[in-house]
């Protein structure tokens, strides 16, 4: 496929309805590096901004009618903004139509109907976050369109919104907030208690992330992750009683959560030493990579995999293949289950030099247990969303 840009995807755009596109934007997908499951635990996060994203495009039109196009697959959609309460559609529309109803929720009355596009090539239900792409892309042109000044972390909210609100997924800020935050070529590592990027941390100078997908997504994903979330609510009330100040799990330290294990179910338990570990792990990890320790840094990913299969069991057959190659083919310093997990992708992390031939020999051994070829991404860091500038 000819490398999309911003004057291909705007002159698409012109040639399907005819007229330019009065304003677009571009947000990227997001890589969670070391921090699973505990942004809506109000803790730590190391993630960045992929150097795929979706962009989007609109022309105002009068009227309430919004109009849709995806120009991956050529689908078009239809929605009505005056008709928001409707239950979301199947389709990719519904995280605009979501977005817009979030909009409209925080006061702002200037949206009218619309042309739009879309244009993507963050993969789909991988674990990269391609609906938080899409939201904020959308919000972000929508932003241009309808002169809608809302701070950045509040896109990041109401991205998070479309989610929660209206999909009825329970997911915490983590997609969406590096769709925005993300800098190119660092990880950022955030804390979701204040909803702040701390500080940008390199990744060691000379190695690569190199994301490799399973292919497989089990079909309970939502409602599994809804009840992993429900855990841990259960595991920081039950904490919240015998140590006052704890109000998520982010507060807890291992030593408090070894102490308490007989008070909580041991499902519970496990839950909240995934949490507490993870936040661990990601305070570690920056220290660790302070210090050049890349060797310690890849344990913390072999470490954290390890939890997610133990103690959240977010991980699937497939995704525990993945990383027990990662153990064996040389060249690996750590890999793990990255994002919701149940299916979707691992990240490796590789010397750069070695990444090609590394992904090569990781899929083929993935091949001749799974019959399939699994999709490789060697990934680059990128910036966060931004508008795209149109011709006036
Ligand atoms: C999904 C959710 C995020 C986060 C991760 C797990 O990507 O959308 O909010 O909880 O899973 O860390």
């Amino acid at each position: 496929m000819a490398e999309i840009t911003n004057a291909s995807f705007l002159k698409k755009f012109q040639d399907f309805y005819g007229v330019p596109a009065a304003a677009a934007a571009q947000a990227p997908g997001r890589l969670e590096i070391l921090g699973n499951h505990t942004d809506y635990n109000q803790g730590f996060v190391l993630s960045c901004a992929v150097a795929q994203t979706t962009r989007f495009a609109l022309r105002p039109v009068p009227g309430t009618t919004c109009r849709l196009i995806d120009f991956r697959d050529n689908a078009r959609m239809l929605f009505d903004i005056s008709d928001l309460n409707a239950a979301p559609d199947r389709n990719g529309s519904r995280y605009i139509k979501g977005m817009v109803k979030e909009l409209v929720k925080r006061g702002i009355k200037s949206i009218t109907g619309f042309d739009a596009a879309i244009e993507s090539c963050v993969p789909l239900s991988a674990g990269m976050s391609s609906s938080a792409a899409l939201e904020v892309a959308a919000g972000y042109a929508l932003a241009q369109a309808f002169q809608i000044d809302l701070p950045k972390v509040e896109w990041a909210r109401a991205g998070q919104g479309v989610e929660n609100n209206y999909l009825g997924l329970h997911t915490g800020l983590l997609d969406q907030f590096s769709s925005i935050f993300g800098k190119k070529d660092a990880m950022i590592l955030s804390d979701f208690r204040t909803a702040e990027v701390l500080r940008t941390v390199a990744l060691p100078p000379g190695y690569a992330i190199v994301v490799i997908n399973s292919m497989k997504k089990h079909n309970l994903v939502d409602s599994e992750y809804n009840t992993r979330r429900a855990d841990c609510e259960e595991a920081a009330a039950i904490l919240q009683k015998l140590y006052p100040g704890v109000k998520a799990l982010r507060d807890v330290s291992l030593e408090q959560l070894a102490a308490a294990k007989e008070k909580l179910p041991l499902r519970a338990y496990r839950r909240a030493l995934h949490v507490v570990g993870e936040c661990t792990r990601v305070m570690q990890a920056e220290k660790l990579l302070g210090n050049g320790d890349v060797a310690g840094f890849g344990q913390l990913l072999f470490d954290s995999h390890e939890s997610s299969r133990v103690n959240f069991e977010n991980s699937s057959p497939e995704l525990d293949y993945l990383v027990e190659l990662a153990h064996t083919i040389p060249g690996c310093l750590g890999a793990r289950l990255s994002g919701g997990g149940f299916g979707g992708i691992t990240i490796h992390l590789v010397k750069e030099g070695d990444a090609e031939v590394y992904a090569q020999r990781v899929g083929e051994a993935f091949k001749l247990q799974q019959k399939v070829f699994p999709e490789i991404i060697i990934c680059s860091i990128g910036d966060g969303a931004r508008a795209i500038p149109v011709e006036k």
